[in-house]
């Protein structure tokens, strides 16, 4: 695949709709993301019902306008690349449909691009680090679906080294938050709310810190929370300032939990992949800067680069995919028509590459 070639990527996982136009060398020509929060907040999270009829709504005219940005027509494209799981099943059919549908009819290749992958592949992208991440590295896959640590050996070759055993990081951020009647999504919100308190103010629990492996756990920390807001005395709850430190405190307290349970995690799978080049996060919670410092602070014991794409690559987007529609393009794996859109579909599975 030759450099100036041009591949569109489409993501519609989740709930956001995202497209964008990439160039083989990784010049991003143009992208746009809109977010489905309004219509998904009065509900406190994701309706799938309604993330499916509004990436329908919005997915045919955001490639439309990247396009037109990049100031190209659909038939200077090289490929399709479009999310096709995992993710929920309503908005992966409307992306590879949409996807499939402008293949068929300009003739181009079709990448049925696994999510995780596009994630896990961000930190290649030229301009992440000056050359891209070399192979191989260790990711931390930390959003409100997913909470892995991954050994990234190549294109196509993953190992899932730990996962969670109950909720998601960004679901412990977001169940947490509600608790401290913020509004959804809690994770931005209860970082603000934290800056407010004293991380030391409650001794929460570290769930699994120090345990062998890189596995996670976060109810127990979140059930912590529950408790401790239930003993915020009466005098407290009536006084708005008190009230506020108090749950800025837990606020604080819980981020300082997950940060250090999550650098503990990222040693352990350093020291199950020594040979790893960098330690990358990605996924909507490595915006938190509490946790991005807490891993900044593990890749500097070990003497590597903490690698963290910019908040806009870390949350769902279509650049990710995009670029991991170019890797395989470049490799000669293009999908057939017929790929079914898989609402699971582990990173292992996917074929390894040489
Ligand atoms: O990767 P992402 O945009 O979407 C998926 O879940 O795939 O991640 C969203 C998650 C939500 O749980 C959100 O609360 C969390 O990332 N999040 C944060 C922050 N920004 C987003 N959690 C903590 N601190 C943040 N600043
Ligand atoms: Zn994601």
């Amino acid at each position: 695949m030759d450099a100036s070639a041009v591949v569109l990527g489409l993501e519609s996982s989740c709930d956001e709709t995202a497209a964008a136009v990439l160039r083989a060398d990784g010049t991003i020509l143009a992208e746009a993301v809109l977010s489905q929060l309004e219509e998904h907040a009065p509900y406190g999270g994701v309706v799938p019902e309604i993330a499916a009829r509004a990436h329908l709504d919005h997915l045919p005219r955001l490639a439309a306008r990247v396009m037109a940005e990049a100031g190209l027509g659909f038939g200077d494209l090289a490929g399709i690349a479009a999310t096709s799981g995992p993710g929920l099943i309503g908005g992966l059919i409307v992306g590879a449909s949409f996807g499939k549908g402008l293949a068929i009819a300009r003739g181009l290749p079709f990448v049925a691009v696994n999510h995780l992958e596009a994630h896990a592949l961000t930190a290649t992208l030229p301009g992440i680090v000056p050359e891209g991440a070399r192979f191989p590295y260790l990711l931390l896959l930390l959003s409100g679906g997913h909470c892995q640590c991954v050994a990234v050996e190549g294109i196509g070759r993953y190992r899932r080294l730990g996962t969670t055993l109950d909720d998601a990081v960004g679901e412990a951020f977001d169940k947490t938050a509600k608790l401290l009647g913020l509004p959804w999504p809690g994770g931005p919100a209860l970082e603000r709310l934290a800056t407010r308190g004293d991380p030391r103010a409650h001794a929460l629990p570290r769930p699994l810190l120090g345990r062998a492996g890189c596995d996670f756990s976060f109810s127990g920390l979140k059930t912590a929370v529950a408790h401790a807001v239930g003993r915020i005395p009466a005098e407290v709850r009536q006084d708005a300032a008190r009230l506020l430190r108090a749950q800025a405190d837990l606020a604080a307290s819980f981020q300082a939990a997950v940060a250090a349970v999550l650098a503990d995690r990222a040693r352990h799978a350093l020291d199950a992949l020594p040979a790893a080049t960098a330690l990358v996060v990605a996924g909507g919670v490595a915006a938190n800067a509490a946790v991005r410092g807490a891993l900044a602070g593990v890749a500097a014991e070990r003497g590597l680069a903490l690698v963290a794409p910019p908040i806009r690559l870390c949350t769902d987007n279509a650049v990710m995919v995009a670029w991991a529609g170019i890797e395989r393009l470049r490799l000669g794996l293009a999908d057939p028509l017929g790929h079914a859109p898989r609402p699971r579909w582990p990173l292992e599975s996917l074929a390894g590459l040489e």
